[in-house]
């Protein structure tokens, strides 16, 4: 019996004094694991007389327990006093500013895409969209170009190879009829036809979206973007025209000294074509958009095609064109971005380099609305 006394004191001692978890993990073997001193007295209580078990037992057990209880307690005030002290160490100072946290960009592209569609919304103009993979007759025949038409080869289109109807071999005339061709859209002009041929008139649409040509330097990309705009009514003109692409861009460059030249031109797809150049002046080496190019010092910068809707294209949509007459227009997007925001490389657009996205990008938060501007810099 005195020797279970002294074993206890002991253990509770070397316990009491253990320095940490591992220490006090190695004292639980040495005195309850399979091969423990306080185990193995367990085991001797099998071999013993009722009567000396009964003695001794509970002395045993007593120990075993109280052994356990004192590893328990010695745990419990290691993980306080660790607690404690964590709790000490990391203090968390919430007058501090925010972490940097890595976080996205809008593209200066669908920033422009947006401010053009909050411009737009506000003239009445709904936004329309179509295929990028389109057929031949949307992006050609419909619209005046048929099969032998030269502007088409100034497109320098993207054909995908010809794929037949079911049923019909690929080289078969109809296989390669112009309707069934598929290719690359060039241009969004196809979304007037679609739109027309879909909702009739009137029609007030913008179209926004990529367009392909096979064209690639400092200015071109394979791909690119283009916002079509249409509006089809009855007795439109060329004043309606002028008015509204004015009253675009000086709220997109947000500058009322826009000024603007109507030059003669030609698309197959509108008649009268007018092709629109833009104002500017040089300041510090750079082209600062507003005032006439005619005074001296400034430049006349073509910026869009444009034109009123040629006959034929309102008839291939399905309208009456004594009945319906309209005005178009096209204009890269990309080149509206540079403009207004100064980017002199196209290509860096679609590098996807972080760098310039963090730098040109716009913050979520910085929604194009005409109360706040169009334009606000993240
Ligand atoms: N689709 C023409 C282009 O891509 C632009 C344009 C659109 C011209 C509408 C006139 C009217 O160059």
């Amino acid at each position: 019996m005195e020797d279970y006394r002294t074993l206890e004191d002991q253990a509770r001692e070397r316990i009491a004094a253990a320095a940490d978890l591992s220490a006090l993990e190695a004292l639980r073997v040495e005195y309850l694991g399979k091969q423990g001193s306080v185990s193995a007295l367990l085991k001797t209580l099998g071999a013993m007389a009722p009567e000396e078990r009964q003695e001794k037992a509970p002395a045993i057990q007593a120990l075993r327990q109280s052994v356990f209880d004192a590893l328990a307690a010695r745990k419990a005030e290691m993980e306080a006093a660790e607690l404690e002290q964590r709790l000490a160490a990391e203090t968390l100072d919430l007058s501090l500013p925010a972490p940097e946290m890595p976080k996205g960009s809008v593209h200066p592209v669908s920033q422009v895409m947006d401010e053009l569609a909050e411009i737009f919304a506000d003239l009445g103009f709904a936004v329309a969209t179509g295929p990028e993979i389109e057929d031949d007759w949307h992006n050609f025949t419909a619209l005046n170009m048929p099969e032998s038409h030269p502007a088409r080869a100034m497109h320098d289109t993207f054909y995908f190879p010809d794929a037949a109807p079911e049923g019909e071999p690929a080289s078969s005339s109809a296989a390669v009829g112009q309707k069934r061709r598929m290719l690359l859209r060039t241009h969004t002009s196809p979304v007037q036809v679609r739109t027309m041929m879909s909702q009739g008139a009137p029609v007030r649409i913008i179209a926004p979206g990529r367009v392909y040509r096979s064209d690639s330097d400092a200015t071109h990309t394979p791909m690119f973007h283009q916002i079509e705009g249409l509006m089809i009514d009855r007795g439109i003109h060329l004043g309606h025209l002028k008015w509204t692409l004015e009253t675009f861009l000086k709220a997109f460059f947000e500058r009322e000294d826009i000024v603007l030249r109507l030059r003669p031109s030609y698309f197959p797809f509108t008649e009268p074509s007018v092709e629109v150049d833009v104002g500017f002046a040089i300041e510090n080496g750079r082209r600062v958009l507003g005032g006439s190019g005619d005074e001296p010092g400034h430049g006349w910068m073509e910026l869009l095609g444009s034109g009123m809707v040629n006959r034929r294209v309102i008839e291939f949509s399905g309208l009456d064109p004594d009945e319906w007459q309209g005005f178009a227009f096209g204009v890269g997007v990309d080149r509206l971005a540079m403009l207004k925001y100064g980017m002199d490389d196209l290509r860096a657009f679609f590098d996807g380099d972080v760098r310039w996205l963090r730098h040109y990008g716009f913050s979520p938060f910085d929604q194009p609305t005409l109360s706040a501007g169009v334009g606000a810099r993240a």
